[in-house]
């Protein structure tokens, strides 16, 4: 038997890979390969509940990465929680659909990837969502829309629950925002995020299933016959052509592994990494590309040296705060405040934005150290001058809070969406199947863990206000007692660092960027180096959104699907 060979090979049918899988399947005469570690999770209840988030945490499609001890929160562990399926991630996450602020994007063209911005965005975030018009009764409960930002012909059906209708709060906590100084904003997605909003989510309406990847990317277009998922298998590295193109490697197939053993699928165009952060970049450093020093350790052989695979890190550390509810709330509803750093901060924003500015060389120079000098203190410099930019000139949303009233709890949590703070993820060996060291760096700065402790405050200040504070009781977690009103910054840091976890939005470990400036990407999302190698995936984003991610994601892989296309 001939070995198998396809003209594209997507390693990682998830988030982002089954989108391109689509795509490029189109195309009647190319042939698509998914390989992917997990399987269909089209009946599991844990995934296609709407109301199920977190019961798929811990099971056989939960990677449930463990990160190194965290040398600025206490030495502890996180678990990082990533979908081990076909879907990806977006079949266990809590199916927020919240774009980006577009100046964010148009950052990405700023430091020098032409094409990326706001504008060619938006086009792709339209032709992948199905826009599910809100009914009346939805919008009488904060659903909201401007036609003009949403598309309604794509495959990802975007909308809100029916039973979002069931709940009671929304005006309260609206009239109880605007007393803080927060606008309403019915419409999130048009690139202007700050203000109080009930965002839509990734949800099949009709059907009251979880909207995921497969669902919608997949199932519907799986009788393709050029289009094969190969499931339960697990991606181990890149095979390379003997010769070169112009100095460039070759991709010539990908290594895999199934239950019956070890082979060689064979790729005739190319091989795109779509593994997820935290995966794809063990992928290319297991296939010799990435920082010699560190593939030496491991008896790698150098394919490309490309130092910067698995830097650059960016996640979210989230807190949550409870309290006792009156009302028994049912249904599903979820409300989002997202204040800029002036409404955070007040009076006091002025005096921040010069303290802040007057460390950012100091950051650069701590991230570029722990990287073991990897990272130039400039290229970090840069970015950390357009993130401050963006957070104290721009006035995008410092931070998320998200309010679950739920029966006789009313949780709220929260995440700052901008840290400084920044990892790296890294191979532990040379064996495929041994899981990535992951150091994410959470709160290496002090402003990171402050703004945990700011935003807290800025909750129970809130909740304290009418009308929402009729709504509910005691404070029960943390509670009074645990952190009085007047606790020290020692307290409040204590109880952050020993009560966070991870926000589960790991980006930019193989950033799109100039090589110069660290880059591993180049705009046309091809691995510096190589003839026939990309990655399309959160990896690629440069930096950190104040949206969820998917809805991005899903944009650019409509975008890189694009690229693909028109380059052959
Ligand atoms: P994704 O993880 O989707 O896909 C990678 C795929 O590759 C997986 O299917 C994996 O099994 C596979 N794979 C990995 N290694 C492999 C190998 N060696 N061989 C073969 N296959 C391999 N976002 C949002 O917009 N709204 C939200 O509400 C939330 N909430 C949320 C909650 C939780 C708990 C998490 C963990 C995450 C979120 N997110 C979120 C984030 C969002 O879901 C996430 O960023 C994207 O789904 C990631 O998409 P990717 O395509 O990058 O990877």
């Amino acid at each position: 038997t001939s070995s198998p060979h396809y003209d594209f090979v997507i390693v990682g049918g998830g988030t982002s890979g089954l989108v391109v899988a689509n795509r490029l399947s189109e195309l009647h005469n190319v042939t698509v390969a998914v390989i992917e570690a997990g399987e269909s999770v089209l009946n599991n209840f844990n995934v296609t509940n709407v109301m199920g988030y977190s019961t798929a945490f811990g099971t056989q499609v939960d990677w449930a990465y463990q990160t190194e001890n965290q040398t600025y929160a206490d030495g502890l562990q996180q678990t990082v929680r990533a979908g081990k399926a076909l879907g990806g991630t977006s079949t266990i996450n809590g199916n927020s659909y919240t774009r980006a602020e577009d100046l964010q994007i148009d950052t990405w063209e700023v430091v020098g990837n032409k094409g990326w911005n706001w504008k060619n965005l938006l086009t792709y975030y339209k032709k992948s969502e199905g826009f599910e018009v809100p009914t009346e009764d939805q919008i009488a409960h904060g659903a909201n829309y401007n036609a003009s930002y949403h598309g309604l012909d794509g495959p990802l059906k975007v909308g809100w629950p029916y039973s979002m209708t069931n709940s009671s709060v929304f005006h309260a906590l609206k009239d109880t925002m605007e007393k803080m100084g927060m606008n309403y904003n019915p419409e999130s997605e048009g690139g202007k995020m700050v203000g109080f909003t009930v965002h839509p989510d990734t949800v099949d309406r009709e059907k009251n299933v979880r909207e995921d990847a497969a669902r919608a990317y997949y199932w519907p277009y799986e009788t393709r016959s050029n289009l094969k998922i190969i499931s339960n298998t697990r991606g181990n590295k890149i095979i390379w052509a003997n010769s070169t193109a112009g100095g460039d490697a070759v991709a010539a197939g990908v290594e895999v592994t199934t239950e019956y053993g070890t082979e060689i699928i064979y790729v005739d165009r190319e091989v795109i990494l779509s593994a997820g952060a935290l995966r794809s970049p063990a992928l290319l450093e297991l296939s010799g590309v990435g920082n010699p020093a560190l593939l030496g350790q491991h008896g790698i052989p150098v394919k490309v040296n490309l130092t910067t695979v698995g830097e650059n890190l960016q996640d979210q550390t989230n807190n949550a705060l409870s309290w006792a509810g009156v009302d028994t709330v049912t249904g599903l509803a979820t409300f989002s405040a997202l204040p800029s750093v002036n409404q955070l901060y007040g009076d006091k924003a002025d005096a921040l934005a010069a303290s802040v500015k007057s460390q950012l060389a100091s950051y650069a120079r701590t991230v570029a150290q722990a990287s073991n000098g990897v990272l130039k203190e400039a290229n970090l410099l840069e970015a950390f001058n357009l993130q401050h930019d963006m957070i104290f000139k721009s006035q995008v949303p410092y931070t998320e809070i998200v309010f679950s009233p739920l029966g006789q709890s009313f949780a709220v949590e929260y995440w700052p969406l901008l840290p400084f703070s920044r990892g790296h993820v890294h191979i532990r060996s040379a064996n495929a199947s041994d899981l990535p060291a992951i150091n994410p760096n959470y709160f290496m700065f002090a402003q990171d863990a402050e703004a945990q402790v700011t935003v807290a405050k800025y909750i129970r200040k809130s909740m304290a206000t009418a009308p929402v504070s009729g709504l509910i009781r005691e404070e029960q977690s943390p509670g009074l007692e645990v952190l009085p009103t007047d606790a020290s910054r020692e307290t409040w840091d204590k109880w952050v660092k020993a009560h966070y976890r991870t926000n589960y939005h790991p980006v930019g470990t193989l950033s799109m960027l100039p090589r110069e400036k660290g880059g591993v990407v180049s705009p046309e999302l091809k691995v510096y180096g190589t003839k026939n190698v990309r990655v399309v995936d959160a990896s690629v984003l440069p930096f950190q959104l104040c949206g969820h991610l998917v809805s991005t994601l899903y944009a650019v892989a409509e975008k890189a699907s694009d690229i693909i296309k028109e380059s052959y």
